[in-house]
C-alpha cells in the first residue's frame, strides 16, 4: 500500500531528529533513521561509530534493533536522512531489513527535505531470507 504523504513527512521529521544524536567522530557523516512498524509506532536510530571501526552500527540497524528490542516485528517503511543527498542503506542494512520485510518502503531524504521512495525489493533483489533456513531445517 502506498504511503500517505503525512506519514512520510512524519518519518522524515523523526529521522532528522534522530540524526542529531549521530555519534560519528571518525567519519563525520551523520545519519538518522525512522522505522515505521505496522502498528503505527516509529522508532528512531542514528549511526554509532566505535573506535574499532567494524563494530559501528548504521542508523538503519540501530533503529531496527531498538524496535525489535521493544517487541516490534512487522515493519512497513524506514526513512533515512544523511548529511547530504539521499543516502541508500548499505548492503548489510538491506539484508537486516529484508529479514523482516523484503518489500519495505525506503524513504531516501535529501538535505533540502525532498525525498524519493524506493522499495527494498528494488535495492536488494532475490534476498536470502529466514525461510531459506526454515526450508533447510525441514530437509534435515
Ligand atoms: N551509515 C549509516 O548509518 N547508514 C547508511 O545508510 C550508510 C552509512 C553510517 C555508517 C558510518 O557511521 C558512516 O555512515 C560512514 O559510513
Amino acid at each position: 500500500m502506498a504511503l500517505q504523504e503525512d506519514v512520510i513527512r512524519h518519518l522524515v521529521d523523526e529521522a532528522r531528529a534522530a540524526r542529531q544524536f549521530a555519534h560519528a567522530p571518525y567519519s563525520g557523516f551523520h545519519v538518522g533513521a525512522a522505522l515505521l512498524a505496522s502498528d503505527g509506532t516509529v522508532t528512531r536510530g542514528c549511526n554509532v561509530e566505535i573506535s574499532a571501526y567494524s563494530v559501528t552500527s548504521c542508523a538503519e540497524r540501530t533503529a531496527l534493533f531498538a524496535a525489535v528490542a521493544a517487541g516490534k516485528k512487522e515493519f512497513a517503511a524506514i526513512a533515512v536522512v544523511a548529511d547530504l543527498d539521499a543516502t541508500p542503506p548499505c548492503g548489510v542494512c538491506r539484508q537486516a531489513l529484508a529479514d523482516f520485510n523484503p518489500s519495505m518502503e525506503i524513504i531516501l531524504v535529501s538535505d533540502d527535505g525532498s525525498y524519493r521512495v524506493v522499495s527494498l525489493a528494488q535495492l536488494l533483489p532475490e534476498p536470502f531470507l529466514p525461510e531459506h533456513l526454515a526450508k533447510h531445517a525441514k530437509s534435515q
